[in-house]
Parts: C-alpha cells; structure tokens; sequence
C-alpha cells in the first residue's frame, strides 16, 4: 500500500488516503505513517468504518496505550473495551444524557485548548479519534500547530521563556468549569507533572510551544504571573493562523500528535448525539526534563 497525503492547511494536516486501517499494517506502513506525523501532525483518514477492536488494534501498533482520566473513574464504562473513551453525550440507553450528567462536564472540558494526557507522565502521543455518529452542526474538532506557534513567536518572547517549565494538573480544567467533587483519593491518583514550555519533537527537530489547558503555573514564578504567561501562550498559539477545524463525517479517523499540537472540541447542540471514541498511545522515550 502506498500512503497518499494533501494538505489542507498552510502549516500541518495531511488528509491520508490508499491504507485501509481495518487491517494490520506492516512495519513499512506503520513507519510511513510515522513519518507522516512527524511531518503532518494530524492525518485525516476519511471512510474507515472501524470496528472497537480495529481501533484499538491500530492503536496498539504505534505504541502502548494511555488510560488517561480513566484512572479515576469516575463513569461506568460504555464501550466493549476499557482502554477506549468514549467522547459523547450518549448514554447507556443510547440516547443523549441529561444536560447535568458528568459526562457532560467531560464534554465540555474537552472543549478547552489541550494536549491529551499532559497531566501525566509519560503523556500521550498519538490520540486516533474516530467518528461514529456526528451532529447536523457545530461539534468540529478544532487543532493548533505549536511548532508553527513557537515560530511565529517574537525572538525576545523564544528568549524569554526558554528553560522555563510548566506544571500540569488533571483536574485544573474541571476546577475551572466547577467540576469540584473529586475525593482526595481522586485527586491524588494523578499528581501534577513538569514540562519544558519549550520541547523539541523528536521526530521533526522542531521547537514547540507546549502550553494548554492543564497547565496550571511556571517553576519559580508566582500564580498569578505564571498562569497569565500561560494564558498569553495559550492565545498566541490558538490564534487563526494556526487553526484547523476539521468537520466530522461519521468513519472518519483522525490522529494527531500530542507532542505538537493542541485540540479542542467546539460547541454543539446536546440534544443531538455526538459520538467518537478514542485510543491513544503513550509517549514512551521523549519525556526529556520531567519531574513529579
Ligand atoms: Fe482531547
């Protein structure tokens, strides 16, 4: 199989074609694929109707994979597999859940600027979120290019926060939407970690701005100053330039590199069911300066 690829945005997203992901890849096409990332950072791969076990699988072929929230469990699990997440609004009925449900916390946390699982360590690497059903409008799955974002930086901004490191929290974004009611078990199941605001990717030798939601404070900074550099970080690399919104057809599979990117869902009508479900693989071996 030879994998084509057009991008469709002036710095990263590749729209792939010519592999059918239903089946075991060989290792040529897993490093093509891998290449395509380094380059791409996210790949669109349109009418691969998956089933869960094809999803996972896939998953499995580029790396370990990540539990991510899952370890606090805090929903009963829906999908046939424990190392899915299940991003929707349906219920175990089937239908759409009551406005006030958890899970719609965790729908609407998604819609904050992140990085998948850089709350621990090792974070994640490749997130592969694929569309089973899709709302008439809105619901895009938006994404930022850090490395783009790290490049339009002003030199003495690049100079500035150069060394500097940032902590990430799970629970910070649901603290911010008023999700508070996590015992102290929960909350200590996943301790903030430490990441370079810069990193380099390995892959592509390129400098990133981490920044994101889960970020909470700088090393040796104050709150206050340190969350509003992390806010202007946050505005610079989510600006227009470096956007891509990607609108959901249903047997769409997207995979994008956490290490280089941030995503978020976009607002849509929750009466209406919006179901994707999620494998991720870990980020073993580049987890450069961390600490707990
Ligand atoms: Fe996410």
């Amino acid at each position: 199989m030879t994998l084509t690829i057009t991008q469709l945005h002036k710095h990263f997203v590749g729209e792939a074609a010519g592999v059918d992901l239903s089946q075991p890849l060989d290792a040529g096409t897993i490093d093509e694929i891998n290449r395509a990332m380094d380059t791409y950072a996210v790949l669109v791969f349109r009418d691969q109707p998956l089933t869960q076990t094809q999803q996972l699988d896939l998953a499995r072929s580029f790396g370990p994979l990540d539990m991510g929230l899952k370890k606090l469990k805090k929903q009963p699990d829906r999908l046939e597999h424990a190392e899915l997440a299940d991003i929707s609004n349906v219920g175990d009925a089937g239908g759409t859940v009551a406005r006030d449900s958890k899970k719609i916390v965790s729908n609407i946390a998604n819609q904050l600027w992140h990085s998948d699982s850089s709350f621990q360590q090792p974070a994640a690497r490749y997130s592969m979120l694929a569309a089973v059903q899709v709302p008439s409008s809105g619901g895009d799955t938006e994404f930022a290019d850090l490395r783009a974002a790290y490049d339009g930086l002003p030199e003495e901004m690049k100079t500035e926060i150069e060394g500097l490191e940032a902590e990430h929290y799970a629970l910070h974004s649901r603290f911010l939407l008023g999700d508070t009611d996590y015992t102290e078990e929960q909350k200590a199941a996943l301790p903030p970690v430490w990441w370079p605001l810069v990193r380099t990717h390995p892959g592509s030798g390129r400098k990133i701005l981490f920044a994101g939601i889960h970020a909470r404070s700088i090393k040796g900074w104050t709150v206050a100053e340190g969350r509003m550099l992390l806010m202007d970080m946050l505005e610079h690399a989510t600006q227009p330039e470096y956007v891509y919104a990607h609108k959901w057809r249903p047997n769409d599979l997207v995979i994008w590199d956490n290490r280089a990117t941030l995503h978020r869902g976009r607002r849509f009508d929750l009466s209406q069911p919006r179901e994707l479900r999620r494998a991720t693989t870990l980020d073993v071996g580049t987890n450069e300066r961390a600490a707990a």
